[in-house]
């Protein structure tokens, strides 16, 4: 089942919601596995790239993105966890990422990634931590594809959701729409069908789950409720 279109209660437009389901959750003795199960049903495959230094934890980088790349017409959505993401961008997007994220708290200019990631035609966004303020990402909206506000601390897969992001959710919505842009809000981190309304009335139509979707007996039913969670909106 393909995205629904959502009438937002808080905004005029009405939003498309997109499910990213986040590889970290799935079984590595089985990626293959884990991705042709949500094939059909996700919008984006949402990928975890830590280094051990900016976050506490390592995951992978572009030997399994390109190994996954085969198998796959999903777009990757690389979220780089890394402190210096700029120096691999060429090297994610000849692996197959489609969009990279980087993190305001590991470059807080970001002009030079924005300027590499024009030049290597792959679509980018910026990230927030939980303590970083939405005015951080404020100058660089306009030169995103997608913004994401993390609601949970990057790291680990499994937290529970901070829900005193939301008010960032909103601000980034309302500047998106304020200004007419098609900007991509992406929430990440703790998503559930309980937390995915209030995500999605806050504004977010990208959310991203792990836990929610590879963590379940049938990660395509689980994205299902998601997106129909979503549409519920508290
Ligand atoms: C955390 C990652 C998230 C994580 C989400 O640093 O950025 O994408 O995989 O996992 P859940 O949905 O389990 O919170
Ligand atoms: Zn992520």
């Amino acid at each position: 089942m393909k995205p629904v279109t959502v009438p937002s209660q808080q905004y005029h437009c009405p939003m498309e919601i997109k499910i990213a389901p986040s590889l970290l959750a799935a079984d590595f003795s089985e990626l293959a596995t884990a991705i042709a199960e949500v094939e059909d049903d996700a919008d984006l495959l949402h990928l975890d790239v830590m280094d051990g230094h900016f976050v506490p934890n390592i995951t992978f980088g572009m030997p399994v993105i390109s190994s996954i790349r085969r198998v796959t017409a999903l777009p990757f959505d690389c979220h780089i966890m890394t402190t210096n993401p700029t120096a691999y961008l060429e090297e994610l997007v000849e692996a197959g990422a489609d969009i990279v994220t980087v993190h305001l708290e590991a470059v807080p200019d970001p002009t030079a990634a924005i300027s590499e990631a024009e030049k290597l035609g792959v679509g980018f966004g910026v990230v927030i931590s939980p303590h970083t303020p939405f005015a951080a990402m404020e100058p660089f909206i306009e030169s995103c594809r997608m913004v994401v506000v993390m609601s949970v601390h990057p790291g680990f897969g499994g937290q529970a959701f901070i829900p005193e992001v939301l008010p960032k959710v909103e601000q980034a919505r309302k500047w998106v729409d304020f200004h007419g842009l098609a900007t991509d809000v992406q929430i990440d981190g703790g998503i559930t069908t309980e937390t995915a309304p209030q995500a999605a009335a806050a504004g977010a139509n990208v959310l991203v789950a792990g836990s929610a979707v590879f963590g379940r007996d049938d990660p395509a039913e689980a994205i299902r409720s998601l997106r129909a969670a979503a549409g519920e909106e508290t």
